[in-house]
């Protein structure tokens, strides 16, 4: 069995604590099984090591390795994607089409983000597991297949199936061995190591001089919580290779890049008991209030036309025609009608191609600080208050949707809905 340092050095692996060790032994050690792995982690901590490791050491590594990013794919299009369809299945399928699961036949697919996959495709994932068995969609015709599983998430999982947005037999078929990748945070003595292993790389990349750290700037890094992890501080690296004149770094410089103030509490205070679910000042509060209160709103106009959809619109007195009028027509400032459709059909909306919004590993590709916002006047209206609401929620959560709409308490798809409603995509 390959020793865990050379492990590490095939891969590009900087660290040396425990939990990090710990990780790479258990990818080692399975190996060589058929066992389905589940990698747990925070965005931006290598969790996309581990599929490669187990794929690379087992006696699968000749054959093909497939990355899918499950929260990229179209809920529309996922289940073709996976498994194949035949020519006719739907309007553009023109020609018959394999799914990864049958191109990766005796390999390995990484099934990233897994948390994000619609109910319907995890009912084929589990069928697959299973038997190894899958239909291509609009075929009735089983094929056979042998797929080794790992799958990652940063979702709460068990939240997800407490939601009923995950199956649990599915889950517990994906976590037979659960692999756990440890935060930046809670090794810091690996965050100078990687400093200068990124240094290293960018100065090579950028034929530039290295950037050097000095002994504040150490401290001060060792302290950054890096919601955003070794991709954050990865980034961060590659960007000061780039712009800083002066090679030596102190705490003042690293401060404009990362300020420690700008950090959410939540996120200071993570791993200190604080429930991540919960707002942290009057005005969060304020505005989950309402954003209660307007779902309390919607779910009482889709009973009230529930009601007046049983009773017949023919009974109704001209009165009560009005206010159905006035209650369910948009209203004019509205960008999008699709509100509408959000009090008739709650949180069961068609998908609207999340791959626009979600081709991102990681919102630190893109925002590079994290800021609170100053308070400014605020705005009464329902909509307004809705929006802000979710440009918090986003930021709190550093852009990942999933957990965005968990503490919404909206799904998914509403969110994303909602996301290109408001133009929240940047
Ligand atoms: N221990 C590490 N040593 C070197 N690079 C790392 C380490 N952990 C993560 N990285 C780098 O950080 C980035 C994010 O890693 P990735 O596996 O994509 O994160 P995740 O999938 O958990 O969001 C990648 O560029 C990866 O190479
Ligand atoms: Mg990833």
């Amino acid at each position: 069995m390959a020793d865990l340092q050379s492990i590490k050095t095939r891969y590009g692996i900087i660290g040396n604590y425990p939990a990090l060790n710990r990780a790479l032994e258990k990818a080692v050690q399975v190996s060589p099984t058929d066992i389905s792995v589940l990698v747990m982690g925070e965005s931006g901590v290598g969790k996309e090591f581990i599929p490669k490791i187990i794929h690379a050491e087992s006696r699968r590594k000749h054959q093909p390795y497939i990355v899918v990013n499950c929260g990229a794919i179209p809920e529309g299009t996922i289940d073709s994607e996976l498994f194949g369809h035949e020519k006719g299945a739907f309007t553009g399928a023109t020609s018959t089409r394999k799914g990864y699961f049958e191109v990766a036949d005796g390999g390995t697919i990484f099934l990233d983000e897994v948390g994000e996959l619609p109910l319907q495709t995890q009912v084929r994932l589990l069928r697959v597991l299973e038997s190894g068995e899958f239909m291509k969609v609009g075929s009735s015709q089983i094929q056979k297949t042998n797929v080794r599983i790992v799958a990652a998430t940063n979702v709460n999982m068990l939240n997800a199936i407490n939601d009923g947005r995950f199956r649990e037999d599915l889950y517990y078929r994906l976590n037979t061995v659960q692999i756990d990748m440890p935060a930046l945070r809670e090794r810091k003595g690996d965050i100078h190591l990687l400093f200068r292993k990124f240094a290293i790389d960018f100065a090579e990349k950028y034929r530039m001089p290295e950037l050097i750290l000095n002994d504040d700037a150490i401290n001060y890094l060792e302290n950054y919580p890096f919601p955003g992890n070794v991709r954050q501080l990865r980034n961060l690296v590659e960007q000061m290779t780039v712009v800083e004149q002066n090679r030596n770094i102190n705490a003042r410089k690293l401060s404009e890049y990362i300020p420690m103030q700008s950090q959410l509490p939540a996120v200071i205070q993570k791993g200190q008991g604080v429930s991540s679910n919960e707002f942290h000042s009057e005005r969060d509060i304020m505005y989950k209030i309402l954003f209660d209160m307007r779902n309390d709103l919607n779910d009482l106009k889709s009973l009230t036309s529930e009601l007046i959809k049983n009773r017949g619109n023919g009974d109704l007195s001209s009165q009560e025609k009005s206010l159905i009028n006035r209650v369910f027509t948009p209203e004019p400032q509205n960008p999008n009608p699709g509100s509408l459709m959000y009090f008739e059909n709650g949180n069961h909306t068609t998908a609207q191609n999340p791959n626009l919004i979600n081709s991102q590993n990681s919102p630190y590709e893109e925002v590079e600080d994290i800021e609170i916002e100053e308070a400014k006047p605020e705005s009464l209206s329902l909509q307004n208050n809705e929006r802000e609401l979710i440009v918090r929620a986003l930021e709190k959560h550093k852009g990942r949707r999933n957990r965005a709409a968990d503490e919404l308490g909206i799904s998914q798809r509403t969110l994303y809905r909602k996301i290109k409603q408001y133009n929240l995509e940047e």
